[in-house]
């Protein structure tokens, strides 16, 4: 039986990812900043983690803790939607801390036990913002453009140990809870000179009729994890989609 570790599983789409794991048969270790057990189902195959991706020291206890693992699933991010003019530079590190050094972090802990094995992979999810530029998220969309090229470059140099990294684009989901955690980094940062192009942004957010669901995420985690072809990238959720290159 096969073990998956997933960052970010307190809600949204890492939670949706922990239970489809799960219902597919899977051991799941589902990791949180705070451990509630009370989201997941109880079962011998569930096991909840403290880990913040920030923290080496917690990295290394949840490895640790949970023994070999067959792949890891980088979800945990935080979002920021605002001017780049008025953004604190402490608040851009801190969006690459979880988004983008996190996820490095992760990566490193777990390579070694994966190239020992010559097996594993490694989904990164990342967003559509990748895909296609989207206004007032310079600084996330450039939180996750770095790990579409950190994981296509890495790739390359794991093959040889048949170590396989992937990416998972998911686009817009209203019903998880990334706008309100990101809502203090994201206070006073729409300053009165960009007050009108912010107000036809923010708009044109309520007149969206495509978005992606939790459920889309978790069956493109799933794919990615146990794709065979070689292919790297996996667009989640039909806004997503749309906007992804055709193969
Ligand atoms: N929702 C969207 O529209 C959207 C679109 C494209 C991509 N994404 C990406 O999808 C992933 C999941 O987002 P979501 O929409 O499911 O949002 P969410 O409901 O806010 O879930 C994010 C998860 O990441 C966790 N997290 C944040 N900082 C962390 C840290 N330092 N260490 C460990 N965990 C941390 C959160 O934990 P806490 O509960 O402790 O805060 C939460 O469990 C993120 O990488 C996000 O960038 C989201």
């Amino acid at each position: 039986m096969k073990t998956v570790l997933i960052t970010g599983c307190s809600s949204g789409y890492g939670l949706e990812t922990a239970r489809h794991f799960h219902a597919q048969g899977w051991n799941v270790i589902a990791t949180m900043r705070t451990p509630r057990e009370d989201v997941l189902p109880r079962s011998d195959r569930l096991r909840v983690i403290a880990l913040d991706v920030t923290k080496p020291e917690q990295i290394a206890a949840a490895l640790e803790a949970s023994g070999p693992i067959d792949v890891l699933v980088n979800n945990a991010g935080i979002g920021l939607l605002g001017a780049f003019e008025v953004t604190p530079m402490s608040t851009a590190r801190e969006v690459f801390e979880t988004n983008t050094f996190g996820v490095m972090a992760m990566t490193q802990a777990v390579l070694p036990q994966f190239r020992a094995r010559k097996s594993g992979v490694i989904v990164n999810v990342t967003s559509s913002a990748t895909l296609s530029p989207m206004p007032l998220v310079a600084v996330y969309t450039a939180s996750k453009m770095a790990i579409e090229g950190f994981t296509a470059s890495l790739a390359f140099e794991l093959e040889a140990f048949d170590v396989r990294v992937k990416l998972v684009e998911p686009g817009y989901c209203p019903n998880t809870s990334f706008t309100s955690n990101g809502g203090s980094r994201m206070e006073g940062l729409i300053p009165e000179a960009y007050a009108p192009f912010a107000a036809r942004i923010f708009a044109s957010f309520g007149q969206v009729t495509t978005v992606t669901s939790e459920s889309d995420v978790a069956e493109g985690v799933w794919r990615a994890a146990n794709d065979a072809t070689g292919r790297l990238r996996f667009p989640a959720g039909p806004d997503a989609v749309a906007l992804a290159p055709s193969a």
